[in-house]
């Protein structure tokens, strides 16, 4: 396209949120509970003491949000179902007022002309299906699959667009090995088992959703992270391959070529002989995707050591490692950061978006989840003045429009996210919307860059 200013014709411009984080009403109208209701009971786990409740209340709130999201001119939204709404025990019995929430969610996002993109799994795991053994226990990514059957077939005649798992490094190794996030377990065996099922789940419950026969087209939400070496030296060199190992291709080349990295394997041993892989797993786990949604917020560079390094620019020792090895450590740029402390750099959208552009074999690509939370106030003129936003989401922006020139089928774009909202382990304190919420009041404020997105969305171009 010669004019870097405008997006394609046919791009689709899009908010995405997450049942948990925006529903509230926790224990209406028979939801069962999610391993995040439990976690966040738990003193210490959650900023502030936070729980689901109130989130955004968007449960009671959903037809004036959806008139938010046109006044956003906004042609898709990306929501996720609570698996506990549609079966409080995660399997057997069925709650039909939790599929009516989201059926008419989906007739409203319809006839506001709003195409639903919805994912199965945001993190909310039924608490009775964590007791039975969680993401580590295999029968969970059959659970996973019918519930996504009982899904596909109410929603299915007017939902296309489906993300099964989102993020499943996070749910995976941030849940299971690093306990910052539900269910907090520390257990690298079971990071690498939930990792199985999760992946597992993931194609068991695309195959559930096409056999309901509507016209679905099937992704997940993958967070790809840019791991570059911080120095050219052998030591680090390594250090970003292994570390890109576990982060990345331990996700990616089961789904997308049929199999594990075999390094990383070998990396692993120490850890896992992998035991939980049988006979047509890694055939099911590739089944093929109609498209690839992508979230990205910040690189990460990896160095072999912190040696010879500017202490305060070192973070994260190990983590990514699992202890299996040389501890690997995280390595500031010295970039602008966001109040998540990650820093900036577009350069990383486009990198990822090349890569998996590379990897996937031409299928559509979407980023899924692009954002930054700032310090938002409501200002006396009755705003929200959030330059810092507005400038964050043009570079990435300008990012993915090169990453489109250079030949990425990059299709649409989901902006994190449309509302303020409960982000996780930090609670009510990290505020990524468009709009701003104020969690006493519930009263909505379109911040600026929230009004800077509506006019890209309406024109499809940067003015
Ligand atoms: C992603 C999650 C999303 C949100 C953003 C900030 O990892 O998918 O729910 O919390 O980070």
């Amino acid at each position: 396209m010669n004019d870097s200013n405008a997006f394609p014709d046919d791009f689709l411009w899009g908010a995405a949120t997450a049942s948990f984080q925006i529903e509230g009403a926790t224990t209406a109208d028979g939801r069962g509970r999610s391993i995040w209701d439990t976690f966040a009971d738990v003193p210490g786990k959650i900023l502030g003491g936070d729980t689901g409740d109130p989130a955004d209340d968007h449960y009671h709130r959903y037809t004036s949000d959806v008139a938010l999201m046109r006044d956003l001119n906004l042609g898709a939204y990306r929501f996720s179902i609570a698996w506990p709404r549609v079966l409080p025990e995660g399997r057997g019995k069925v709650n039909q007022a939790g599929i009516d929430f989201y059926d008419r969610l989906v007739d409203t996002l319809l006839e506001a002309g709003i195409q639903p993109w919805a994912t199965l799994y945001h993190w909310d795991l039924p608490q009775a299906l964590e007791d039975a053994g969680g993401w580590p226990a295999r029968d969970t990514a059959h659970h996973f699959a019918e519930y996504a059957r009982i899904v596909g077939e109410a929603l299915g005649d007017r939902v296309t667009n489906w993300m099964t798992v989102n993020e499943p490094w996070c749910s995976a190794f941030l849940g299971h090995l690093e306990g910052v996030h539900a269910p907090g377990r520390r257990d690298a065996g079971d990071a690498l088992a939930a990792t199985h099922h999760l992946l597992l789940g993931h194609g068991l419950a695309a195959q559930a959703l096409r056999s309901t026969g509507g016209p679905v087209r099937v992704g997940l939400a993958h967070n790809q992270a840019v791991i570059r070496p911080h120095g050219p030296n052998a030591e680090d060199v390594r250090a970003a391959r292994r570390a890109d190992g576990v982060r990345n291709r331990l996700f990616t080349d089961p789904v997308l070529k049929g199999r594990y990295p075999a390094d990383v394997v070998r990396d692993l041993a120490g850890i896992s002989d992998f035991s939980f892989v049988r006979e047509g797993d890694l055939e099911t786990m590739s089944t093929p995707l109609d498209f690839l949604g992508v979230n990205f917020y910040s690189p990460e560079f990896v160095a072999a050591s912190a040696d010879g390094i500017d202490p305060a620019r070192v973070s994260g020792a190990g983590d990514v490692w699992l202890g299996a090895g040389p501890e690997e450590v995280h390595v500031s740029q010295g970039l602008p950061v966001t109040h998540m402390g990650w820093e900036v750099d577009p350069t990383g959208l486009y990198d990822v978006l090349l890569r998996l552009a590379g990897e996937s074999g031409g299928i559509d690509l979407y980023v899924t989840e692009n954002g930054c939370a700032f310090e938002d106030t409501v200002t006396a003129d009755g705003r929200v003045h959030d330059p810092d936003r507005r400038d964050y989401y043009e570079a990435h922006l300008r990012a993915a429009r090169e990453a489109v020139d250079a030949g990425v089928p990059l299709r649409g774009y989901f902006a994190w996210s449309l509302l303020d909202n409960f982000e996780w382990a930090w609670g009510y304190s990290r505020r990524f919307g468009l709009v701003h919420v104020d969690y006493a009041t519930q009263e909505r404020v379109v911040k600026d860059s929230g009004l800077w997105y509506a006019e890209l969305a309406r024109t499809g171009r940067f003015s």
